[in-house]
């Protein structure tokens, strides 16, 4: 299946990623149609259509998987359910429901990781008090506890036991803290890795099962939120071959198609371990955008369009700076430097914590 020019790729999710995928795919002369819960999305505004509709109703999916040729995602929250029903009216999802379900749960994607091999974080199940406790017998602290489930940008998860915990608590009422802190949930208690850097691979997978892979940026993160992605890395090569080729392993066995952005802590030693994956770019991916012939948005959109891959290498040394909240302000000095790529996101309510828009500085090699 090839979708060609004037064809129409559906997008579940409005966000920014939406936003980008669609002005990539504009640009091939490809139709996107958007289908979110939200009014005015930032990926609605770029966008040939746009259906408003919950991820379950049943009706509003159909019609939307008539009109299309194709669907992605550009969330990774999407419900398993809406996957089920466009599949069940014969529309095509790429990267597919398998990938999804991996993702979304921390759990099951960390069983999945060392099922092929690949290193993560040490790892326990925990369901309440108790297991919290073995956990944290097993594992030492300090350690993380997230949800398995809908954390993003650091949310859903608290460190137990970090050298600047409040000292007054009891172990007892630190765990319970914690406990409570994550909304008493389903959970996963990580050991702390004393990371050297992260790094994350954009990979893609075309239809044919071909494998291009971008070079790897270092990631720079402050409050558990991506702050800057650097390229290079300077990782040493060996941890990056490493981390393509469990990139390559896991896109495989998921018999993917499309990109998918992988996390990897890069330890003193070199040896990298599997931090987590998204199923779709990635923000670490923004920078592909401007030093890059074919950025990882137009890579997702000839993978799910059965095109050939592109090519992923890059003409320039960059750092890209993701625009936080009240950041998004700075558009003013920005848009007076060189070499500088700003892109904004359309969301009219700055609110802290929120990703407003980034910019690319870009260095020829
Ligand atoms: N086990 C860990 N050891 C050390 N740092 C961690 C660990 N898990 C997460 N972090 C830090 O928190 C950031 C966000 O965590 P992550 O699991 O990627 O959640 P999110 O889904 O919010 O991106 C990571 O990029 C890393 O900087
Ligand atoms: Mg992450």
């Amino acid at each position: 299946m090839i979708v060609e020019p004037n064809g129409v790729i559906g997008i579940l999710g409005g966000g920014q990623l939406g936003r980008m995928l669609s002005l990539a795919a504009a640009r091939l002369g490809l139709k996107t149609h958007i289908y979110t819960p939200e009014d005015h999305s930032p990926a609605g505004q770029v966008a040939d259509a746009v259906t408003i509709g919950d991820y379950k109703d049943a009706d509003r999916l159909k019609d939307f998987g008539d009109l299309v040729n194709v669907v992605t995602y550009e969330f990774e929250n999407v419900p398993a359910e809406t996957v089920d029903i466009l599949a069940a009216n014969h529309a095509l999802v790429a990267p597919g429901g398998k990938a999804l379900s991996i993702a979304q749960d921390r759990l099951v994607e960390k069983e999945f990781v060392n099922s092929l091999g690949a290193r993560t974080a040490p790892f326990h199940a925990v369901d309440d008090l108790a297991s919290l406790e073995v956990g944290l017998g097993v594992i030492g602290r300090p350690a993380i506890l997230k949800t398995r489930r809908l954390g993003y940008d650091g949310k859903g998860q608290t460190t137990i036991g970090a050298a600047n915990g409040d000292l007054s608590l009891t172990w007892d009422e630190a765990n319970r803290k914690a406990w409570e802190e994550i909304g008493a949930r389903p959970s996963i208690l990580e050991g702390f890795i004393d990371f050297e850097m992260e790094i994350s691979i954009i990979g893609a997978r075309g239809r044919n099962g071909e494998i291009r892979c971008y070079d790897a940026p270092r990631n720079i993160h402050k409050g558990g939120i991506l702050r800057q992605s650097v390229v290079p890395s300077g990782a040493p090569d060996g941890a990056v071959k490493n981390a393509i080729a469990i990139t390559s392993k896991i896109l495989d066995a998921l018999d993917y198609a499309g990109v998918i952005g992988v996390e990897f802590f890069v330890e003193k030693s070199g040896g990298v371990i599997v931090n987590e994956f998204a199923p779709r770019v990635h923000n670490s991916g923004h920078w592909t955008s401007d030093a890059c012939a074919v950025s990882q948005f137009e890579q997702h959109i000839r993978a799910v369009a059965g095109w050939p891959l592109g090519d992923p290498r890059r003409h320039s040394d960059c750092i890209m700076e993701n625009l936080i909240g009240d950041e998004v302000e700075r558009w003013r000095d920005l848009s007076r430097e060189a070499n500088t790529c700003i892109h904004l996101y359309g969301k009219r309510d700055a609110s802290p914590g929120r990703k407003m828009g980034h910019v690319t500085r870009i260095r020829a090699r």
